[in-house]
């Protein structure tokens, strides 16, 4: 089309076209230079704005690095993640970021046997060896439970994530640590399984709240079940603080316009998607060691006024140090 060509030699090559059926194929291209420039990240829940914000750290990381991005939500359905495995494979996505909703160790080796450059970030996989980056949990369940005790409380109930999530089963292990070092034994009935969404975190509340003996505090294992407690509390015509004092993980946007505002452990959610987008990076462009690497950040507590605590704004204590911590 482009280049000028006599008419005669035009329709030579259209009917050599024909006659051939050729199709120009993109992917070919992309073939012939053995990368498509483009990788992958997978998500449980971009309603979720945890989600959302380390999409965009991913996305300004990538774009840096001369690289476009594919956004898949798998909806917290490790099935869907399986699919979107075997499509990006076909489309020869040069590398994958993965936030999982519970896909085991033989699942995720099936990509990993594919070739594809993976990272698994947020959610650790067991057994499974490849470049990850994470938060260390158990650290943010015992700041959150702590700050709480800290406040006086005894009787401190546990909102957890779906219980298939290894970073889920962490963060009770922290709320249980925190308790056990201030000598008060776990009352499992008090630990409530919910699923990261608003609505979870408001059923979950509720059955705490209907409980003879409620608890008068609460940590929830993430902003968006800490904002649907926050609702069933209101619903009844109680408040947080005052009938239940409430810490929770993240630190989403949402968090500081919350009412009241929340406290909560923020995770380093842009340094995370950054860090493991800069893996990826390296080893698509072979400047990766062969061993994979396994990167843990850290928390920080942001006080704010969910807990009892009187602040003008919201105030950071000094990071909490996973092995500090712990
Ligand atoms: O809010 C979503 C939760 O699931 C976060 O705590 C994050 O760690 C993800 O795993």
């Amino acid at each position: 089309g482009p280049r000028p060509v006599s008419p005669e030699t035009r329709e030579r090559v259209l009917r050599a076209i024909e006659q051939l059926g050729y199709k120009p194929n993109h992917f070919a291209r992309a073939l012939a230079r053995r990368k498509t420039q483009t990788i992958a990240l997978i998500i449980p829940d971009n309603a979720n704005p945890f989600f959302a914000q380390l999409s965009r750290a991913v996305e300004e990381t990538a774009f840096e690095a001369g690289l476009t991005l594919v956004l898949c939500n798998s909806s917290q359905d490790p099935k869907r993640e399986v699919v979107y495995f075997s499509a990006l494979q076909s489309k020869r996505i040069d590398g994958v970021l993965l936030i999982t909703s519970g896909l085991d160790a033989s699942q995720v080796h099936a990509l990993v046997d594919s070739g594809i450059p993976l990272v698994v970030l947020d959610r650790e996989i067991p057994n499974v060896y490849v470049d990850t980056v994470l938060v260390d949990n158990v650290s943010l369940g015992y700041a959150a439970t702590k700050h709480l005790l800290q406040h006086g409380h005894r009787t401190i109930a546990c909102l957890s994530g779906p219980s298939s999530l290894l970073n889920s089963v962490e963060r009770v292990k922290g709320y249980k640590q925190a308790l056990s070092e201030s000598g008060i034994a776990t009352d499992e009935s008090l630990i409530c399984c919910g699923d990261f969404t608003f609505e979870g975190g408001y059923s979950a509340a509720k059955k705490i709240l209907a409980k003879d003996t409620r608890p008068s505090a609460l940590v929830a294992s993430n902003d968006l079940m800490a904002i649907g407690a926050i609702h069933a509390v209101r619903e009844i015509g109680l408040s947080v603080p005052n009938d239940l004092a409430i810490v929770s993980i993240d630190d989403i946007l949402l968090a500081k316009i919350s009412v009241p505002p929340l406290t909560t452990v923020a995770q380093p959610i842009w340094e995370m998607g950054q860090t493991a987008t800069r893996l990826l990076v390296d080893r698509i462009r072979g400047n990766a060691s062969p061993t994979p690497r396994r990167i843990v950040l850290n928390g920080n507590l942001v006080v704010r006024e969910s807990c009892g605590c009187r602040v003008a704004s919201s105030a950071t204590s000094s990071d909490i140090r996973a092995t500090e911590v712990r």
